[in-house]
Parts: C-alpha cells; structure tokens; sequence
C-alpha cells in the first residue's frame, strides 16, 4: 500500500484522477483530500471533491479545503474549460454526504506528514498554493516527504504559450516546491497530452456499465468538446490522470532524471517550466520528469479501473 495525499481543484481531470485512485485495481491509501484555487474557486472545487467521493464510494476520506487564492498573484481559473461548476457535463449529486473537515487544507497535509513514517506521497494536480505554504510553514516536513508526483509544467504551454495552467496560477508557489529538495515526479502537457481521451475511448468506456464509468464517459464527453473548442485537439487530454496511473503502474511511463526550474520573472514566460533536457546548466537534477506514455498499458489500466467499480 502507498500513502497519498491527493490535492487538487476537480475539475474534470481531477475527478478522473480521484477515481482512479479509488479503484480497485489501486494500492494506493487515500489519506485525505485536499483542495485548493485553480480551476474554480476553491469552494466549488471542495463542494466537487466531496461529491466525486461520494460517487468513489470514497466514505471515510478526510477532505479538507485550502488555500482561496495564489501566494502573491490574482486568482485566474479555467471556467471555458470545466465549466460553471468545475464538473459540467455529468449530473452531480447536489448535497454530498459527507461535509469537508474543519481542518484547513494546509494543517492536514503538515499534521499527516509530520505523523507518518515518510512514507506519504504527495499527488497536486492543481496550483501547488497548498504544498508551498505547508512547506513554509513547517519546514520540518519537507525530508519526511516521500515524494511529489504531481501534473504541471512541461516544455510548452497552455494557458500562455511558455506556460500550463497550474503553474502559471501560482508560479510563486510552484517555484517553492520545485527548488524543496523533495524528489518530484512531473507530468507536464508533452506527457498529459498523450494521455488523449477521444470519442473511440468514450465509445470503449460506454461499454462498461456501472454508475461510475457513466459518470466518467458524461465527464468526458464534456472534457473532449471544451478542449476541442478552445485548444483545437483530437480529444480532451486525461492529464491529472497520469499521476495516479503512475503511482499504481510507473511502468506506463518513460522519465528522465533533469533540472527543472520555475519562470516567475519573464514578460513571455511567466510560469514557464524550463526542463534541461540536454543538462546544459551541469546543475543536480531535481525532477524525474515523464515525458511518454504506453498507450495499451494506460488505456488498459483506465478501463480495468472503471471495471473493478462493477464488482
Ligand atoms: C491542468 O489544468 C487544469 O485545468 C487541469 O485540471 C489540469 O490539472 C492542465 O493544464
Ligand atoms: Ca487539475
């Protein structure tokens, strides 16, 4: 069994991510989820959480909101791309059974991992607002985490050209944790974009016939078209998704060992990752940084996960 923490903004995604980590073909052990800004403001992102538990079966997750806003920057959030609610598309059960944990988002995360063995993994698939103020506020957690597998960044953007979403929401807080000294596994778009759902994979998953692979192809469907729409791609590309795939199949997905360091200066490239490819700086390499995807192994794990909910 892994310890994970799953912090995020569902978000399609994000959603996607979560029941896949609850699946069971998962070793994963949700600890809690927690959720911050980023696609949506952060209550409806906490409000979806718990409604995505809800539909995981996912009964006794502790999931607690965080931060509200980016370190230093004005919020921004990708509406035109999850819609109003963050999850359009599905219909979402509207009073979820479970209610968030008093505690804030940042407590928990330093609370668990200062009482765990170093053996908790932390999984961001949205701005890393959260995970920078827990590392500023308590430094102490910093050696007791395992690792970081977390979507973001990549050598293009897409929310400006230089830069994805999630870093560029906070690349303040994005540059905290990628110069931590925590071992982080990084799957930026030219990893994510591969991981494409199209509507051949709505069709495949249309086959399987529970309440929760209902839920992911309505999810999708919704995903694919706004992605369609606004970036003019194939499909809608799964990319939180590649986190938990990873921690439940690393052999889905070739990493290289690199510098990766965050822009938070450049008048074209705020939130910029620059990934050193070549080791053209000679500096110690920070990230283990994915960059392809086994395309049977992913879609087979995908599938085989919103099979086992039928059992
Ligand atoms: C990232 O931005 C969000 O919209 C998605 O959920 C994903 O985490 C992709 O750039
Ligand atoms: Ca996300």
């Amino acid at each position: 069994e892994k310890r994970v923490i799953l912090d995020c903004d569902p978000g399609h995604d994000d959603a996607i991510s979560i029941i896949l980590a609850a699946s069971k073909i998962s070793p994963l052990n949700i600890e809690a989820i927690t959720t911050v800004a980023g696609n949506v403001e952060v209550e409806k992102n906490t409000l979806n959480a718990l409604r995505v538990c809800d539909i995981a079966g996912l009964t006794d997750v502790p999931v607690a909101q965080g931060a509200s806003k980016p370190l230093l920057k004005k919020m921004e959030i990708a509406e035109e791309i999850h819609g109003e609610t963050g999850l359009e598309g599905p219909e979402l059960p509207s009073e979820p059974t479970q209610k968030a944990a008093r505690e804030h988002a940042v407590d928990l995360i330093i609370s668990k991992v200062m009482a765990s063995d170093g053996d908790i993994t932390l999984v961001p698939t949205g701005p890393l607002t959260n995970i920078a103020l827990a590392m500023i506020r308590e430094p102490d957690i910093i050696p007791k985490i395992k690792e970081i597998v977390l979507m973001g960044g990549g050598t293009f953007g897409n929310w400006t050209p230089a830069a994805e979403f999630n870093i560029y929401v906070d690349a303040e807080a994005a540059k905290v944790v990628f110069e931590s000294g925590v071992p982080i596994t990084m799957f930026g778009l030219d990893v994510t974009h591969q991981a494409l759902a199209t509507q051949e994979t709505v069709d495949q998953l249309s086959a399987i016939n529970n309440p929760v692979s209902h839920f992911v192809v309505d999810l999708l469907k919704f995903f694919i078209k706004t992605n369609q729409d606004i970036f003019g791609m194939d499909g809608g590309p799964i990319h939180d998704a590649c986190t938990v795939a990873y921690l439940i199949d690393p052999s889905i997905f070739d990493v290289n060992h690199v510098r990766v360091d965050v822009e938070t200066r450049g008048e074209f490239t705020y939130g910029m990752t620059s990934v050193d490819t070549l080791d053209v700086t000679g500096r110690e390499p920070n990230v283990n940084f994915a960059y392809q995807l086994n395309q049977d192994k992913f879609w087979q794990l995908f599938e085989e996960a919103l099979k086992s909910y039928s059992e």
